[in-house]
């Protein structure tokens, strides 16, 4: 997730009005910043790695003439948050000035037949292919004009963007387009605005024009014409009137960050399935040869390593071993060795335990692969190879969109590698990929359809005391994790272990009225699973069930459900499933009076060990 601005002013240099929109916009990425303008026939362009502050503390990005341009800043996912990477992107003239948030599926194969044509690229971008598409389509028919260039160019796009384009062959025109990703126009007396969000311009007018995908835009001095990208149909939209505060529209009108997050997982979780297949098979591979692979995490992270556990040993019969990062030293410390291969996952990648098991497993030797979201982080630096989940920034406190895209990749890793090892079928193979592709669509039907019945419940359980989450198989790292987000953002103590346990002890707790969790999912442990709600209903436990839709058997025993799709594999629920306990455990914080966001005795990143 990036944030793009442009800006044509009536008057005055638009330098200064882009930096300061970009700063609105930094909640949308920050690890790299730059402004391109265009004035006298020239594109003037300022950009580095960095937050904006830090970029403008050495470049000064107001100092840059003309009263047109564009800005970026930037959330890395292919390229490192480097110089070079950083937006706005050329064409090899240094006529045309890109930026663009969104994930191009299909640059590598657009970057061969450009560099086939003579193109030279400086970037390790998906982006940078833009500039030059539209300065081939220049160079091959100039009278075209700028708009058709664009219009072509993004035609042989697959995959999510929103970009803005400048260029010295038409300098009075910001040329927008947008497939997935957002955007949107302000309108005020003196100037046009494109941007990702509102925030970027709502303190300079509240007039916003939507833009939908598959739609261009044409931004002039005159005004601004919305064209349809495939018949060039012209579309009439008039400015709407936001009334919103700047802060509630950095939350796009959420109440907190960690609801917003909850409610981008259908679009992060398209993220994650646009990964690059270079770096899945690479480190497929490695786990391939690896003589014992533990999984290395802390907290939320440490969940979906003990639901990629499962996904590993039922996919791939690969035996993986997920452990704790503060424990890893202690426990494997002395053992781990040259034959040991260690996949640390961690959203930050600078969590100091995290760094502290990968440090002790590299001193031995062993081989270090990451999965973060957050390239140009330790882990990326330390790692063999890293994988970027692609998740944009998480500003929640709480874990949400990260766990389940975390747990996307961790899925897509294990069909790899049991495709790698004939592990699996071609057709399991389809068929759990296909089911993949269908879960941001799976889980925006859970978030529309249960989110008030989960309001309800925890308004009936707002003064519980406690809380037991259990499940048996895979959706033991669910109930984990559900029981994480209860206890650090509503601060209800809460215990989660396997189903089977139950009986080895914790039962002994149960009295009526005692509120436990089950996460039903119908695989292989579902019978086995009605067997221990019916010994918890028999001692009065109030039973509320995570259910697949129509599950009569458990309906029938519990005191309250909430339904996901049916037909979800088994190694994907972690990802359905979850998304009930995430509601839940941000709706009573909010019923306690809690702010979400900010809980107590928590960072987001944990850096000291
Ligand atoms: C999750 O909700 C917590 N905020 C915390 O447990 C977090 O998952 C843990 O600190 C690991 O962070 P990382 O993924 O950035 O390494």
């Amino acid at each position: 997730m990036c944030g793009i601005f442009g800006c044509i002013t009536k008057e005055g240099n638009v330098a200064p009005l882009i930096h300061t929109s970009l700063k609105r916009l930094e909640y949308r990425g920050y690890d790299s910043v730059g402004i391109a303008t265009i004035h006298e026939g020239k594109i003037h362009v300022k950009k580095d790695q960095g937050k904006i502050d830090d970029v403008h503390k050495i470049w000064n990005l107001d100092d840059l003439p003309g009263s047109i341009g564009i800005g970026h800043t930037r959330w890395a996912t292919h390229g490192a948050p480097l110089k070079i990477n950083a937006h706005p992107h050329m064409d090899c003239t240094e006529q045309v000035a890109v930026i663009h948030n969104g994930i191009i599926e299909n640059f590598s194969e657009l970057k061969l037949e450009l560099e086939n044509n003579g193109h030279n690229f400086v970037s390790k971008t998906d982006t940078e292919v833009i500039a030059h598409l539209i300065e081939e389509n220049l160079k091959k028919k100039p009278e075209i004009g700028l708009v058709n260039a664009v219009l072509e160019a993004v035609k042989r796009l697959s995959g999510s963007y929103a970009i803005a384009v400048i260029s010295t062959s038409e300098p009075d025109k910001i040329i927008c387009a947008r497939n997935e990703s957002p955007l949107v126009l302000g309108i005020s007396e003196n100037a046009i605005y494109c941007a990702s969000d509102m925030p970027a311009f709502l303190p300079l007018t509240n007039k916003a024009v939507w833009i939908n995908d598959g739609e261009l835009v044409i931004i002039s001095a005159k005004g601004y014409e919305i064209r349809r990208i495939d018949d060039f149909s012209v579309v009439t939209r008039k400015p709407e009137v936001i009334d919103w505060t700047p802060e509630m529209a950095i939350k796009q009108g959420y109440p907190h960050f960690m609801i917003k997050e909850i409610h981008e997982q259908p679009t992060t979780l398209r993220n994650t399935l646009r990964l690059q297949e270079h770096y899945l098979d690479l480190i497929a591979t490695f786990l391939d040869r690896a003589r014992e692979v533990f999984l290395v995490a802390c907290g939320t992270s440490y969940h979906a390593c003990l639901a990629a556990s499962y996904m590993f040993s039922k996919l791939a019969f690969l035996a993986t071993y997920p452990v704790y990062a503060s424990e890893f030293i202690e426990q494997h410390g002395k053992s781990v060795n040259i034959d040991s291969t260690i996949l640390a996952v961690s959203q930050s990648g600078e969590t100091a335990d995290t760094l502290a098991a990968v440090t002790c497993a590299q001193q031995r030797a062993a081989t270090i692969l990451g999965l973060t979201n957050v390239i140009g982080s330790t882990l990326t630096r330390v790692s063999r190879v890293y994988i970027s989940q692609q998740s944009g920034p998480e500003i929640g406190v709480a874990a949400t969109k990260t766990f389940t895209s975390q747990l996307s990749v961790l899925a897509q890793l294990a069909l790899r590698l049991a495709k790698k090892r004939g592990k699996i079928s071609q057709d399991e193979m389809d068929y759990i990929s296909e089911k993949l592709e269908k879960l941001p669509d799976i889980v925006k039907e859970i978030i529309k359809t249960q989110e008030e019945k989960v309001k309800q419940l925890a308004k009936k359980y707002r003064d519980a005391k406690i809380f037991f989450f259990l499940g048996r198989g895979i959706s033991t790292a669910t109930a984990y994790e559900g029981r994480l987000k209860l206890m650090e953002i509503a601060y209800v103590p809460s215990l989660a272990f396997p189903a089977g346990e139950s009986k080895h002890g914790p039962i002994s707790l149960i009295e009526p009225g005692f509120p436990v969790i089950f996460i039903c999912a119908k695989d292989d442990t579902h019978k086995t699973l009605i067997g221990n709600i019916m010994e918890m209903k028999a001692r009065g436990a109030s039973i509320i069930a995570i259910i697949e839709k129509d599950d009569e058997a458990i309906k029938a025993l519990a005191d309250d459900y909430i339904e996901v799709p049916k037909g979800i594999p088994e190694v994907l629920s972690p990802i359905p499933f979850v998304i009930p306990l995430q509601l839940l455990a941000y709706y009573l914080a909010v019923e306690k009076g809690l702010n979400p966001d900010m809980p107590r005795n928590l960072a987001k990143s944990v850096t000291v060990k």
